[in-house]
């Protein structure tokens, strides 16, 4: 184990604030982390990172799941020479056992540093620093324990979804079975990559949107409800009772100004129709408000952070898709089969399908994927008057006038 003073680091571990520099030394029995410490101050020392990037290393049959890390200083720390990440496929949900966990930990003590960040943004359980040729046993030992490997650069990313109905009265979709069931049948996306770049999917069960689906999945899903939300008159007058300002606080709040409460009869009223399914007013008055019965979800595209083009937040596609478990939720994944088919045909290196829908415009993509335009997919009103048509359109509507037809399709052949 390294002894070596930590002065820089020491700074760190002053003031109010929980210091990572302590948690880390938590795990500095092991000598990979202490000496990930010692880079560490010797990078502040510096002023600049001792990482690189280095080649590919993985696992067999898998094009995922790990990535390489490297330091630039692998004479000094040879401890660090190899620090890899590997991504361990996350239950639905984040449900764990205490054992699974444990088990886990002592795996990643055996073959790694022991450090982990659980659980990264991907929603993979992330372990810190191993060398590449622990990456093999470490896996076997993974495989046996139950687990499997995330994905990581151009493969579908491990799906994610939030807690679910498993602890949330909110949840107008089964996340966890649905997760589940993605993962699985997608194992081949996310041990490959085949894709222009990576692929996010998270599910959220309603529009409170726990796993922030809509910043950051290339395919949000998320639960909503097509019929009225139901209504608890006798816990409205409950929560009136007690002085709550249904007005102030809820009603005026609505975006949509969808919902009325009649401060004389006590009584709150939805307008249905012109609700936008925000959930305000059911957080706010969770005892006398609940999600409507007839439940599925709405389908958005294109979120992202930023490296090619700016941040994105995804995009209405399908405004109510019901998530049928019996069929397999055979409509969603023919959708996302058609997504990939047409982003794989047509998008560049690095190029996320939000991207590519902005290069080649939205309306290009509803044609080749097969979806109708519809108002809930409009983000602000069109600035240019113009009015565009298919040529193809055009011949159907000039059907019955043969020359016009013939004419028509010549200029569409051009
Ligand atoms: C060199 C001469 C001209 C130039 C460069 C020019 C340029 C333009 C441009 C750039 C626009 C905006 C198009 C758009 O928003 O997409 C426009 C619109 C328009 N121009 Fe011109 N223009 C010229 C001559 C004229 C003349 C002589 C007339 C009428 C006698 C005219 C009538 C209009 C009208 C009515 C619009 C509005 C069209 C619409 O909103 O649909 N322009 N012009
Ligand atoms: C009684 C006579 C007229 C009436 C009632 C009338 C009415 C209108 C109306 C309702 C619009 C649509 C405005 C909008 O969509 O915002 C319009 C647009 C227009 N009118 Fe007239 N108009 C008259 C005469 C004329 C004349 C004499 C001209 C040209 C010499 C003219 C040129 C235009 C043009 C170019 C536009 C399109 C403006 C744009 O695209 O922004 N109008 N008119
Ligand atoms: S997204 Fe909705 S259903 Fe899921 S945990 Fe959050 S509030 Fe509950
Ligand atoms: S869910 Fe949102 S839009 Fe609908 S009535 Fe409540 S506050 Fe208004």
């Amino acid at each position: 184990m390294s002894e070596k003073k930590r002065p820089l680091l020491e700074e760190l571990k002053k003031g109010p604030w929980p210091s990572f520099v302590k948690e880390m030394e938590k795990s500095a029995h092991n000598s990979k982390t202490a000496e990930l410490l010692d880079l560490l101050e010797r990078s502040y020392e510096d002023k600049t990172g001792h990482w690189k990037h280095g080649g590919i290393v993985g696992v067999t049959g898998y094009g995922g799941g790990v990535i390489g890390r490297y330091t630039d200083l692998p004479e000094e720390f040879p401890e660090v020479r190899e620090f890899h990440t590997m991504r361990v496929n996350q239950p639905s949900g984040w449900y764990y056992t205490s054992d699974a966990l444990r088990t886990l930990c002592d795996i990643w003590e055996k073959h790694g540093s022991g450090l982990t960040n659980m659980h990264g943004a991907t929603g993979d359980a992330i372990l810190l620093g191993t060398t590449t040729e622990h990456l093999q046993p470490c896996f076997n030992d993974l495989s046996e324990a139950g687990f499997d490997l995330g994905g990581s650069g151009s493969n579908m990313r491990t799906p994610s979804c939030c807690a679910g109905p498993a602890r949330c009265q909110n949840a107008c979709i089964d996340t966890l079975d649905l997760c589940h069931n993605l993962t699985n049948t997608f194992q081949d996306y996310l041990h490959r990559p085949s894709f222009p770049y990576k692929f996010k999917i998270k599910i959220s069960g309603c529009a409170n949107d726990c796993v922030a689906s809509i910043a950051r999945a290339d395919l949000s899903i998320i639960g909503t409800w097509r019929d009225a939300i139901r209504i608890d008159q006798e816990a409205v007058k409950e929560y009136a009772a007690q002085g709550y300002d249904i007005q102030g606080l809820v009603v005026d709040k609505c975006p949509s100004q969808a919902c009325t409460y009649n401060a004389e009869t006590q009584e709150f009223t939805v307008d249905n129709p012109n609700c936008v399914r925000c959930m305000h007013c059911i957080n706010k008055m969770p005892k006398a408000l609940r999600i409507g019965k007839e439940t599925g979800a709405t389908i958005l595209i294109g979120g992202k952070a930023t490296i090619v083009q700016s941040a994105f937040l995804s995009w209405v596609i399908v405004p109510f898709m019901k998530l049928e478990k019996e069929d397999d939720y055979a409509e969603l994944k023919d959708l996302i089969e058609r997504i990939w088919e047409w982003w794989d045909e047509n998008g560049k290196v690095r190029e996320r399908v939000g991207e590519l829908i902005y290069r080649k415009g939205m309306r290009e993509f509803l044609k080749a994927v097969g979806l109708p335009p519809v108002p809930q997919m409009v983000k602000h009103p069109r600035a240019n008057p113009y009015f565009f048509w298919w040529p193809d359109e055009i011949i159907s509507s000039a059907s019955g006038d043969a020359e016009a037809e013939a004419a028509a399709g010549a200029e569409v052949e051009k």
